[in-house]
């Protein structure tokens, strides 16, 4: 264990040059941004380097730089938004490449010094319980880590990176998984890398952590991190049920059987035409895939879409009684959603059970709608109750979904997609997916 943590530590921790280099473009950055609001008379504004890159928990090669403007909390919103901005586009004329981004407020995002850089506005409050706008934390989870991590930044290392390597890390929409802060928190929580993995392997949902005794909170996530500046957030909200369980599992088997690859993500290599046959052969399910155009929007807006999609189009194939094995999603230019069924037709009889005989008035109804009707094949009597046997509306899933996907809930963005044009696949027209992207992630859902 020490020999793989020191191997890692080797590759991911930053050298004494690159954080010179960091903190070099940190400070010529801040330097501009005070000359700047201090030569426009902007008084009481200060910039802060936050985030990992402040705290010494960033890994060698990613590079984030997250630069605060923090506004007196007296600022109006518009002034806060429109001098963030300017200030932003003036520091970006020396820029490789920016442009503006959405969050609370408007912020400018960089590619700056080879650093990807965003500088956000915020307002500078006195605490963290009196925030006035969510990026406001940001400064005092500097404060709090920076004053109870010291000396364990490699336990963070490690974890952020064995998080990276087994796909639990992040917290946008797209990942749902743990944040950078969180990993901070587990390793100042439980005490080291290892402490942290240990626990995890014994974790169910409901875990709380509540370092600064806050006292309980009503929260519903699979893990409650109390933010030790804000008693009244979660900083696990984001933390899906599955990637909560996916870090239990691979805590279990990295203790069990310390494999440095785990660290490191291994793409799966994209499946020829050859090997997708054989192994939806070896499966003998049918595959069916729905594939329309990636709207162009940014990922947290994406994402969460493409979720409710799956989550309307799996119980429409139920409600149509096709049983669904799972189902799976891949996005590039295109986006797919993959379903695995039980099987793709179904026989053209299907079961509409009635009310039960004795019930008079509805029984004699339900036998009259039925009991000459030349569509129906028959009526029959099951445990107490009339059992139609009636023509089935869709035979095939393939022709269910060509029809009805369009009319599913499936977000503002996809729903506009899929209206303008989209393509049902069944069986070994999935082989007209020729993208290695879709072909390797077939590789490892499959
Ligand atoms: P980052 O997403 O850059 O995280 O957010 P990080 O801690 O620097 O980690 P890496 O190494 O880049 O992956 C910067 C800071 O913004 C706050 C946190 O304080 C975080 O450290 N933040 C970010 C939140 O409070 N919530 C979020 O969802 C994201
Ligand atoms: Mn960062």
């Amino acid at each position: 264990m020490e020999d793989i943590k020191k191997r890692i530590l080797d590759k991911i921790k930053p050298s004494d040059e690159e954080r010179e280099y960091l903190t070099k473009v940190a400070d010529e950055l801040m330097y501009k941004i005070d000359s700047i609001t201090f030569k426009v008379g902007l008084m009481g504004v200060k910039t802060q380097l936050v985030g990992s890159a402040a705290r010494g928990t960033w890994i060698s090669g990613t590079h984030d730089l997250d630069i605060f403007i923090m506004f007196p909390d007296d600022t109006s919103r518009e002034d806060l938004e429109s001098y963030g901005l300017s200030v932003g586009r003036q520091i970006a004329k020396e820029a490789q490449e920016w442009d503006e981004h959405y969050a609370e407020h408007p912020y400018v995002k960089m590619k700056y010094g080879g650093f990807d850089v965003d500088l956000v506005p915020c307002y500078s409050v006195s605490s963290a319980s009196c925030i006035l706008s969510a990026v406001d934390r940001t400064p005092f989870h500097n404060e709090f880590i920076k004053a109870n991590l010291s000396g364990r930044e490699d336990d963070v290392l490690l974890l952020k990176q064995f998080m990276k390597g087994t796909g639990v890390y992040g917290s946008e929409l797209k990942t749902e998984g743990f944040s950078g802060y969180l990993t901070e928190l587990l390793v100042i929580s439980y005490g080291s890398f290892e402490k942290v993995l240990e626990a995890a392997s014994e974790w169910r949902p409901g875990v709380l952590l509540d370092l600064m005794e806050h006292g309980a909170q009503k929260f519903e996530d699979p893990l409650v991190v109390i933010d030790p500046t804000d008693p009244r957030r979660n900083v696990a909200a984001a933390l899906s049920l599955d990637k909560f369980c996916t870090f239990i599992d691979v805590s279990r088997s990295f203790l069990e059987d310390s494999d440095e690859s785990m660290f490191f993500a291994s793409q799966e290599p994209p499946m020829s035409d050859a090997e997708l046959l054989d192994r939806m052969d070896l499966r003998g399910t049918s595959m069916v895939a729905i594939v329309f155009k990636t709207p162009d929007v940014v990922d947290d807006i994406f994402y969460p879409q493409f979720a409710k999609m799956e989550h309307s189009i799996v119980p429409l194939l139920e409600k149509n009684e096709f049983t669904v094995l799972k189902a799976g999603k891949w996005s590039g230019g295109n986006s797919v959603v993959f379903l695995e069924l039980m099987s793709r037709t179904l026989p053209d009889v299907k079961r509409h059970r009635g009310p039960p005989v004795w019930v008079r008035s509805h029984a004699e109804a339900f036998r009259s709608k039925y009991v000459d009707n030349p569509d129906a094949y028959s009526l029959t009597i099951q445990e107490g109750f009339y059992v139609a046997e009636i023509p089935r509306k869709y035979t095939d899933a393939v022709n269910l979904l060509e029809s009805e996907v369009a009319g599913c809930s499936l977000g503002k963005h996809i729903s506009k997609s899929v209206k303008e044009g989209f393509t049902v696949l069944g069986g070994e027209q999935i082989l007209d997916l020729k993208d290695e992207g879709v072909r390797s992630f077939l590789n490892g859902w499959l």
